[in-house]
């Protein structure tokens, strides 16, 4: 007999309504965003304009050390628009991480890149490097890393490895903007590095990305194939000969992106110092509670950006079960990338993945949280699940 109701998975909660208690996520839009949007969306020009040049300058002079920023329509456009700039084509081999999400391995499958997973680094959530040594060989040609959560990865070993098989490093800092490693900037250390500006990130445009270059010499190249492969700047002038030679993506950012990013990014040292309150709040309230470790709170060399709030917990189901029925929505997020068909299905080579796959688990950290809230969600981890 077919049952009426499908069972329901086991990991299955039911969904927490806004008002209701402690959400994961929350975006954070702050007020001149409203202004300025409305701004763009009275003048003539609303596609990409002066405000996205704008925000690029910015963004670069705040992040980029002297690379080049270009705004794209989302952090997956970037991504793709660093992995064809790295050279990368048909055929090649590349290492990334597989805990992350789909966005970071997806555009291989554009390009018909082959990629190999490297395992996740049990005590941060970052790709284990030492693994990555064990892949790396002549064949390789870029080695992708992801700052999970918004805490830089090792990147002196990551470097040290790419200088020795003469192999660019593309850094995927969706999560890290704000971030910093050994005293420098994520976006200033690799030769490519992307952000996303997507609708919970911490700095928002709705959905939209940043590429950051450190090579100027590709720049015109980088902003033709963001653009159908056209030169729009010779188009402008009036001196465009409609030739397109290479193929391009419609990957630009618009002025109404742009404004919510503009203004997102004159509030930014607030909202990341807030964050990483919160982070640090988290940090003294979970300060040997047992059955859960927090991921990163114990570097000293490089800052957390404190986008996702990242822990190792012992019986991961009653945990977000206990979390959920006190009103406190946790999740897992992401995925690794190697239970997606379509990624090639699932590996046998990465057991520390398969060590944490029940385990890992993100609490909420939001601007729409304080450290009170913080304090309730570790009083009711502490009290036990
Ligand atoms: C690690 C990582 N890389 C890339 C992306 C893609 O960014 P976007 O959603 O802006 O395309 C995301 C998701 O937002 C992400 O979490």
């Amino acid at each position: 007999m077919t049952p009426l109701h499908k069972e329901k998975p086991m990991n299955e909660l039911p969904v927490m309504q806004e008002g209701e208690g402690i959400m994961l996520f929350y975006p954070h839009v702050p007020k001149k965003a409203i202004e300025a949007v409305t701004e763009v969306l009275q003048s003539r020009w609303i596609g990409q304009g002066p405000r996205v040049a704008q925000f690029e300058k910015e963004f670069e002079e705040r992040f980029a050390g002297k690379g080049k920023a270009l705004a794209v329509g989302s952090g997956t456009d970037a991504l793709h628009l660093a992995y064809i700039l790295a050279g990368l084509k048909e055929g090649d081999e590349v290492i990334t991480p597989v805990f992350t999400c789909t966005a970071t391995t997806i555009p291989f499958l554009y390009m018909g890149v082959k990629f190999r997973f490297a395992d996740v680094d049990p005590k941060t959530l970052n790709i284990s490097t030492s693994h990555v040594r064990e892949l790396v060989n002549e064949k390789t040609k870029a080695i992708v890393c992801v700052h999970y959560g918004g805490l830089p990865c090792d990147m002196d070993e990551l470097l040290a490895i790419a200088t020795e098989y003469n192999i660019p490093v593309i850094e995927d800092a969706a999560h890290a903007v704000g971030a910093t490693y050994k005293g420098k900037k994520i976006g200033e250390i690799s030769p490519f590095t992307m952000f996303s500006f997507q609708a919970i990130k911490a700095m928002t445009t709705g959905d939209g990305g940043m590429l950051v270059l450190q090579d100027h010499a590709i720049v015109p190249t980088a902003e033709r194939i963001r653009w159908f492969g056209i030169d729009r700047s010779n188009k402008q002038k009036g001196t465009w000969e409609n030739d397109i030679w290479e193929v391009g993506y419609k990957y630009q950012m618009t002025d109404i992106g742009a404004a919510m990013g503009l203004a997102a990014l004159h509030e930014f040292d607030q909202t990341l110092a807030h964050r990483q309150k919160l982070f640090q709040a988290y940090k003294r309230g979970l300060a040997g509670a047992e059955g859960i470790t927090l991921m990163g709170a114990d570097s000293t060399d490089r800052t957390h950006a404190a986008w996702l709030c990242t822990a190792l917990v012992e019986r991961r189901q009653e945990f977000m079960t206990r979390l959920r029925d006190r009103k406190i929505e946790s999740g897992q997020v992401h995925y690794r990338n190697d239970r997606y068909t379509v990624l090639g299905g699932r590996r046998d080579d990465l057991p520390n993945m398969d060590a944490i796959e029940e385990n890992y688990i993100v609490l909420p950290l939001h601007m729409h949280m304080n450290e009170n809230d913080v304090e309730y969600v570790c009083q009711v981890i502490r009290s036990g699940w």
